[in-house]
């Protein structure tokens, strides 16, 4: 009888515990999916370009580029149209890795170059919260590219995230993850990003409403250096210039507007740690 008691009392315990895990995972996975990581921006269902809640991540938009046309699946658990039959493993490989279950590469922009930093917990947490979400069925079509593509690296067996008292590499991390250098790093005629000028600006970023130059993130006086904390908070999250003046909606304004203070300072503390550069790097 004491024993069952005892036994009983354990399982409850745990069962507390794998509970609380998987509310933290739920949490840090919504901040990294719905904010910091903006999966949304190309994931999210849209009907008329408006973003529609109730749809969530199931996908549809076309994201067309000069080289190819891609369209953002479906990501919710909709079994037939969505992640829905893949496992935790699986579903995991295709985000940080670009390997699908079936072995096919995932192709771009999703962007796996910052992608295969993402930390076993972090993983585990947008899994987790991918899986939570309502399945919708939506049958999106197949993105179309002029290569075979090919795998973005070895297979990844363990990653870890940065020592969170580390505020540059947390800020490092963050910036990976946010993929900020997609658009703030110039790119050569190839489209390939000149890591030599990373952060520097100048990419040319078409889009419906018009063309703009990506800005240079480095503290250069043409960048970051005389910038306060305030006004780069100001920029990501609510896509403000410090003239208060409104950029062009490029940047996942509503994702980035959940990013928090600390993560904010670090992200900053990270960008004022490269090498100053002139704009565009040359
Ligand atoms: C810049 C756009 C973009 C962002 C941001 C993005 N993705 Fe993707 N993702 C795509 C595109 C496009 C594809 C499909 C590429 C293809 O057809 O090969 C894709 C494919 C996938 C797939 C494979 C689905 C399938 O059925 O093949 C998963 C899973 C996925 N993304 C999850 C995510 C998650 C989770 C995030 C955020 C952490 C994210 N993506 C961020 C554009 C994006
Ligand atoms: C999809 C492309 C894209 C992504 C991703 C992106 N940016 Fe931007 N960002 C831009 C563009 C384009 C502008 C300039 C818009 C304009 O001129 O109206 C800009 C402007 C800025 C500015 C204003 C700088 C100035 O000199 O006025 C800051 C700061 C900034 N981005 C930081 C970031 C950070 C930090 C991240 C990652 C968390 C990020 N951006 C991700 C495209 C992007």
């Amino acid at each position: 009888m004491t024993r069952m008691s005892l036994a009983a009392a354990l399982a409850f315990a745990c069962g507390t515990a794998l509970a609380q895990g998987k509310a933290a995972d739920l949490e840090r996975g919504k901040y990294l999916v719905e904010g910091v990581m903006a999966c949304g921006h190309c994931h999210a269902a849209r009907v008329n370009g408006e973003r529609k809640p109730a749809l969530g991540l199931a996908g549809g938009i076309a994201l067309p580029e000069p080289t190819y046309r891609a369209f953002a699946p479906n990501i919710t658990p909709d079994p037939e149209t969505g992640i829905g039959k893949w496992s935790d493993a699986e579903l995991g490989r295709a985000i940080r890795e670009g390997i699908r279950p079936d072995g096919s590469v995932i192709g771009p922009p999703m962007p796996f170059d910052s992608y295969r930093a993402i930390s076993d917990d972090d993983l585990r947490a947008i899994v987790v919260y991918l899986r939570a979400q309502p399945a919708v069925r939506n049958d999106v079509p197949k993105s179309v590219y002029p290569e075979q593509l090919k795998p973005y690296g070895p297979p990844l067996a363990k990653v870890s995230g940065p020592d969170p008292r580390d505020r540059i590499a947390t800020g490092k991390y963050l910036v990976e993850l946010a993929h900020c250098m997609g658009c703030h790093t110039p790119r050569d005629e190839k489209g390939m990003a000149l890591k030599q000028f990373t952060g520097a600006g100048g990419q040319l970023l078409k889009r419906p409403y018009g063309d703009s130059l990506s800005r240079n993130l480095t503290p250069h006086e043409s960048g970051l250096r005389d910038w306060t904390q305030a006004q780069f908070a100001a920029a990501l999250r609510e896509n403000v210039s410090p003239q208060g003046i409104k950029y062009k909606p490029v940047m996942p304004t509503a994702a980035y507007g959940t990013i928090a203070d600390a993560d904010i300072a670090a992200m900053l503390a990270y960008l004022r740690s490269l090498p100053p550069l002139p704009f565009g790097g040359r």
